[in-house]
């Protein structure tokens, strides 16, 4: 996967419930680690994303929830600003072998498609 610094890459990693597939991203940090997290906001059970494949900020500082503005460190996940500061998105294991990127929920392992228009 060609991840760099600051890129995102949205993954789905279940079915989910009620038809709503659960989804993770996956990004690349500056020291060069991934993180993993589901694509659930702590505010409300609502992708961050809404849908748009876009998870920083414009400072590209923060993740950004793009419904009510929370703001989430990158690095664990933190809520430093919003309704849900103090809490932390659901981080979840991701390993990369060669090009290769998978995230990992519990009993699944999913491997990385290939990023799409809007994401990375
Ligand atoms: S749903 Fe994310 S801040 Fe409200």
């Amino acid at each position: 996967m060609d991840l760099v610094p600051g890129a995102t890459h949205s993954v789905k990693i279940s079915d989910g419930n009620f038809g709503m597939p659960r989804s993770a991203f996956v990004l690349r940090l500056e020291d060069g680690t991934l993180r993993a997290y589901v694509n659930l906001c702590m505010h409300l059970p609502v992708p961050i994303d809404a849908g748009r494949g876009r998870y920083f900020d414009r400072e590209g500082k923060h993740l950004l929830c793009r419904t009510h503005g929370a703001k989430y460190r990158p690095d664990d996940g933190y809520c430093v600003e919003g309704p849900c500061r103090g809490m932390s998105l659901e981080r979840i294991t991701v390993v990369e072998e060669g090009d290769d990127v998978w995230v990992l929920e519990p009993d699944r392992l999913r491997k990385d498609a290939k990023p799409g228009p809007g994401h990375a």
